[in-house]
């Protein structure tokens, strides 16, 4: 992540006490995921990427899982939630000493939690515009998105300045005819906040202590307040399930492109789905409808077939996944590594080269370099109280469908017999085989063909 894309000091809150009613939800509005992140995380390290001296996250009382989430940021407690003014005065104690003059922070940058999809750019931009001289009280984010819809709009005077921000609900039918809409982020001077907050108040439509009341404020005590706009995408705010979807498709749009720019091919992208940590090498190519969840490394120059989905996985160098190929977390294949079709890997390490081609079952185990698993082995790693280890040594052939009952020890360069059930440790270069032997009766088979037939003319005859 790019630091430092300011000098200016800076002080940020995020406010999520809202109780994001309009995604019927019994979780905080905040931790709902896009590509496989709770937004507020998005929020937060896209802030923290500016920086600031302190990040305060305002949050209501029953909302401990996020605040474990975001530490070390500070935690404010709104109660009840009356409104985003009252969000930030909720703020004032949290953020008090690290605010200019007692503090350095000249800037308060108020970021609303519920927007994901923000850049660094933008705030980094919006800073700069409120201490563009002569430096602004409020310098606001603005957008013009194609619905206008229940986003505030953005009253500007002659001079293009910004005069106030009326909330949808209290507009006139004129101004709900303005383009221009609050993304819901503000740089607002840090030595004016409070007193600027002190002056709103509930005269509104929804009975609420508003921010944006505070651009009003200023202006009626003359001080120049602007704005810096951005694409209406970036600053998609989230109210509802399909909100959440739209802002999942923007980013996932995102994620490909970033991978592709890093030497990543993929040949049906908008099949593909990332998670905001997947991590991807060079020269690495993605089939058609694969899925990566949360915490996958691939190498460079892998290659991973369609129809396959990860989580907590790690691909080697040069490794061949895929097609329908499904790994879990701790599944880590070394470079080189084949796994093919219907192959699970869960709680494992495969040692470079190894191959396990065909629907085969390996967890809670250790595969050595060059291993050949083959089709239908399973580990039998669970004996429904305890997950148990296997280990299969270098260069080890296991039969196709062997069962390996864990715990157990399969030694480098041994085989396996197919179908055999190893319940005992196998020494190196030994060949085990567990099974029935094989017995022959010369002619039995045309012998018991023969006997059939008549006895069926015979009931044909009876029945006729
Ligand atoms: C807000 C803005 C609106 C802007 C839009 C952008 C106000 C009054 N309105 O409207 O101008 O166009 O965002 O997305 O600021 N929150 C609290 N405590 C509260 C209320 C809200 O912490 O008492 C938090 C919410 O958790 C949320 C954020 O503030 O993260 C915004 O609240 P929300 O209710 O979504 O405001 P909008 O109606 O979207
Ligand atoms: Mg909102």
């Amino acid at each position: 992540m790019r630091r430092a894309m300011t000098s200016e000091k800076l002080a940020a809150v995020i406010l999520a006490a809202g109780k994001g009613t309009r995604m019927k939800s019994d979780l905080p509005k905040v931790m709902h995921k896009v590509a496989n992140r709770p937004m507020v995380q998005h929020v937060l390290e896209t802030v923290r990427s500016l920086g600031p001296d302190r990040v305060v996250i305002v949050l209501a009382p029953d909302m401990d899982p996020v605040a474990e989430l975001v530490k070390p940021a500070r935690v404010a407690i709104q109660s009840p939630a009356r409104g985003t003014g009252h969000a930030v005065m909720a703020a004032r104690e949290a953020l008090a000493d690290a605010l200019a003059p007692s503090g350095t922070a000249e800037t308060v940058l108020v970021v609303t939690g519920d927007t994901p999809l923000l850049t660094a750019d933008s705030l980094a931009r919006l800073v700069a515009e409120r201490r563009r001289a002569p430096e602004a009280a409020v310098a606001v984010l603005a957008m013009r998105p194609d619905v206008p819809g229940s986003y505030g709009r953005m009253v500007t005077g002659a001079d293009g300045a910004l005069e106030a921000i009326v909330e949808a609900k209290d507009a006139s039918p004129a101004e709900r005819e303005i383009p221009l809409c609050n993304a819901g982020v503000m740089a607002i001077d840090a030595r004016l906040l409070f007193e600027l907050l002190g002056e709103i108040g509930t005269d509104n439509a929804q009975g609420e202590y508003y921010l944006t009341d505070i651009v009003a404020i200023a202006r009626r005590r003359g001080l120049p307040c602007r704005f810096a706009e951005t694409s209406a995408e970036e600053t998609h705010g989230i109210n509802s399930r399909a909100d959440l979807a739209a802002a999942e498709a923007i980013l996932q749009g995102r994620l490909r492109e970033a991978a592709m720019a890093g030497g990543c091919t993929m040949v049906a992208p908008h099949t593909v789905f990332l998670s905001a940590d997947t991590r991807i090498g060079r020269d690495v190519t993605i089939g058609p409808f694969v899925v990566l969840g949360p915490d996958v490394v691939i190498e460079d120059g892998a290659e991973i077939l369609s129809f396959s989905h990860f989580t907590g996985a790690r691909i080697g160098r040069g490794a061949i996944v895929g097609p329908f190929a499904r790994l879990r977390p701790g599944a880590e294949l070394g470079p080189e590594v084949h796994i093919g079709n219907f192959v699970e890997v869960k709680g494992s390490r495969i040692g470079k080269g190894a191959k396990a081609n065909h629907l085969t079952y390996i967890g809670d185990s250790e595969v050595g370099e060059r291993a050949n698993i083959g089709a239908g082995t399973i580990t039998c790693n669970y004996d429904g109280f305890f997950k148990e280890k296997t280990v299969i040594g270098a260069g080890a052939f296991i039969g196709s469908n062997t069962a390996l009952v864990a715990p157990v020890t399969v030694g480098a360069g041994a085989i396996t017999g197919a179908g055999s059930v190893i319940t005992r440790d196998v020494a190196p270069d030994a060949l085990a085989v567990e099974r029935a032997a094989q017995v022959e009766k010369p002619g039995a088979a045309a012998a018991f063909r023969e006997r059939r037939r008549r006895e069926k003319e015979a009931r044909a005859k009876k029945s006729s």
